[in-house]
């Protein structure tokens, strides 16, 4: 049997990995611009996640969500502590995807309202109702379109309260900041006329920081750039760097009940030891501040390139339009420079997603291969629209 092949493979084979640095089979180095994918928050085998890990694995793995588990009051007392949500609930699953599906569902248990508003180029996972949320109809089969949902465009309040006002909307979802969509930023004031919209018309605010939160845009979650507390906030990602872990933070106004959610591997104690180390990591290194800094000095670096069109972005969350495809440009980043970085569903625009736990010289190396491989770049000039 062979995997199913969903994705086209970089020829990289990748044997060990610290900090912002991969080395594949030839011992190549690589700086990791990328995160895997917006997922490595603290920085590869970080040294005090391992030992949490290997510690936490001689003692005990898995046991039954039906018995205490004191590692999983903790992780949802710490997030709550750094994330500035002490009072809210945290319901523990194993990826993005899964988090989304749940905050639906408790929404649409909490108000009996089944339609979802969502927006242009939002991506919000590949299972049944988060893809059906997000917006490429390529990745949706037909068993996933069971509910009435709305793609409006970005930021366009008026066509919110136009849909909002008819009182028959379970959810509102919208990522803090887009990404895959190609970093968009919405506008504070969009944010928080949403909330006050939704609280207005018994809508659920689902705020997705699966890729925007857990500090990567210098603030824990990208919303609280905006001032507002959504009802539920998707997290993934970064919570575990690299381990699959992800969760739902509920609002207190979202009272639980037995069987109303489940789950058997969410929140294991190996995973909950993981999702620990993360945060205790975050807190020591003030991760949060660092990446704001490092953020700074790489968008000001980037918007140095005549060339580059636009860089868009918080933290370590960037975008930089290019006057290309972005698609050979990231291909000759990583062959000819060593450098990951990610792509968008926009061709045009490439993805700085590094550990939050970056540091200058490796912002300056990182720079210097942008710049290398934009004065050796041969392609047309095309619209950037
Ligand atoms: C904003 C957002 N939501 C949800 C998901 C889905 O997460 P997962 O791939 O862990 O299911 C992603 C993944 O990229 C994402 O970026």
């Amino acid at each position: 049997m062979k995997p199913f092949a969903v994705y086209p493979l970089m020829p990289i084979n990748i044997q060990r990995a610290s900090g912002s640095w991969v080395w594949d089979e030839n011992d190549r180095k690589y700086l990791d611009f990328y995160g895997g994918h917006a997922v490595i928050s603290i920085g590869h085998s970080h040294p005090h996640f391992v030992a949490r890990l290997k510690d936490q694995l001689d003692r005990v793995a898995f046991y039954s969500n039906s018995v205490l588990n004191p590692l999983r009051d903790q992780l949802a007392a710490k997030v709550g502590e750094l994330s500035g949500y002490p009072d809210y609930q945290l319901f523990i699953v194993n990826s993005g995807a899964e988090a989304v599906e749940n905050a639906l569902k408790l929404a649409s248990f909490h108000n009996g309202r089944s339609k979802v508003i969502a927006f242009e180029r939002g991506f919000h996972g590949r299972t049944s109702a988060a893809v059906h949320v997000t917006d490429n109809p390529k990745i949706a089969a037909s068993i996933n379109r069971g509910f009435e949902r709305v793609i409006l465009p970005w930021n366009d309040l008026e066509a919110v309260q136009d849909q909002l006002a008819k009182e028959d909307v379970c959810a509102l979802i919208i990522e803090g900041i887009q990404g895959i969509g190609g970093v968009h930023l919405p506008a504070p004031e969009f944010l928080r006329e949403l909330q006050s919209l939704c609280t207005k018309h018994g809508t659920l605010l689902v705020l997705d920081e699966i890729q925007s939160g857990y500090g990567r845009s210098g603030k824990f979650f990208a919303h609280q750039y905006a001032g507002i507390r959504p009802d539920l906030i998707t997290i993934a990602k970064g919570m575990g760097n690299g381990f699959p872990i992800g969760g739902v933070m509920i609002s207190p106004k979202v009272e639980a009940s037995f069987g109303l959610l489940g789950t058997t591997f969410g929140g294991t104690h190996l995973a909950c030891a993981a999702g620990l180390a993360v945060l205790e990591v975050i807190e020591a290194e003030r991760l949060q501040e660092n990446i704001l800094l490092r953020g700074k000095e790489l968008m000001e670096g980037l918007r140095q390139f005549d060339e580059v069109v636009e860089v868009r972005g918080a933290g370590g969350m960037i975008g930089v339009e290019l006057p290309f495809s972005a698609k050979d440009f990231r291909q000759r980043l990583v062959q000819e420079f060593g450098v990951f970085t990610g792509s968008s569903s926009q061709p045009n625009t490439l993805r700085v997603l590094p550990p939050l736990s970056i540091m200058a010289n490796e912002v300056a190396v990182f720079l210097e291969a942008f710049g290398n491989c934009l004065s050796t770049h041969q392609q047309p000039v095309t619209s950037h629209a």
